[in-house]
């Protein structure tokens, strides 16, 4: 999501951090994105309501938390993210709003985790497993071992719902998309460049690099393919979707 080559380097960030200060995340990306708001409840709408122990990963600034902890009262988070500085923001975010018994962070790669099966340091197995706008930052080959590690970390009857970039289906629907962003930052009175000001340029760190999209049938096949029985797309809007499935 952020290709600028004209930035500097003290403008260089981790993979998914997108802008070069941590405070502009949370007005930024609303800006950057079309219908970031509506795409979050949507995963969060997929999640059932009780009893909820649910693994996050890449949380940000922890705005997909806040809202799962806000819509179900017995939900437990630990979330994972690679970048210090992004977890400290959701730390104190999820503290100031008096969740912090239900919300662990820890500082991790996810692709680690995918990479060790002998990892054992979050407990039990999950009811869910979420992300936002992070997986897509992994080569195919990584994506389809996190689907795998996901799936085997999931009781059953368990979901993974992830909302993430999808790779364009031709050159057509790339401008189709691309036309898309371009208006929805018109219609809040900026250009994309404009929100662009404020981006980073991601260079490589741990597992994750700068976009790598996959399609979203090829998701889906991987998902298929590392045993989610059930697979599903509750939310498409140009070249953004909310996909997953259930475990039996
Ligand atoms: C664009 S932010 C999205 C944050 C949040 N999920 C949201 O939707 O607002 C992506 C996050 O994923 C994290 N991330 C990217 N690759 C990662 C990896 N391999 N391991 C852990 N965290 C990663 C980044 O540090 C960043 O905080």
């Amino acid at each position: 999501m952020n290709s600028d080559s004209t930035v500097s380097p003290a403008r260089e960030i981790f993979p998914g951090e997108v802008f070069v200060n941590t405070a502009d995340f949370d007005s930024g990306i609303r800006r950057l994105l079309p219908k970031y708001d509506e795409m979050l409840d949507v995963l969060v709408g997929c999640i059932a309501s009780s009893n909820q122990r649910i693994l996050e990963l890449g949380c940000g600034t922890g705005e997909l938390s806040l809202k799962v902890l806000e819509c179900y009262p017995y939900a437990e988070i630990v979330a994972v993210d690679y970048s210090p500085r992004m977890l400290d923001f959701a730390r104190a975010k999820i503290g100031a709003a008096g969740y912090e018994s239900r919300w662990t962070g820890i500082e991790l790669d996810f692709g680690e985790w995918a990479n060790n099966p002998n990892f054992s340091g979050w407990g039990d197995k999950f009811n869910a497993c979420i992300s936002s706008l992070a997986i897509h930052h992994l080569e195919d080959e990584m994506k389809l071992k996190l689907f795998q590690r996901i799936r085997e970390s999931l009781n059953a009857g368990g979901c993974f719902w992830n909302a993430d970039p999808v790779l364009s289906e031709s050159t057509a629907m790339k401008d189709i998309y691309q036309a898309a962003r371009e208006d929805w930052a018109l219609s809040q009175g900026e250009t994309l460049a404009q929100v662009r000001a404020s981006v980073g340029t991601s260079v490589s760190y741990g597992y994750s690099n700068p976009d790598r999209l996959a399609t979203l049938s090829a998701q889906l096949e991987m998902l298929q393919n590392a045993g989610f029985e059930t697979v599903a797309v509750p939310w498409k809007y140009y070249g953004m979707a909310v996909f997953g499935g259930f475990v039996n």
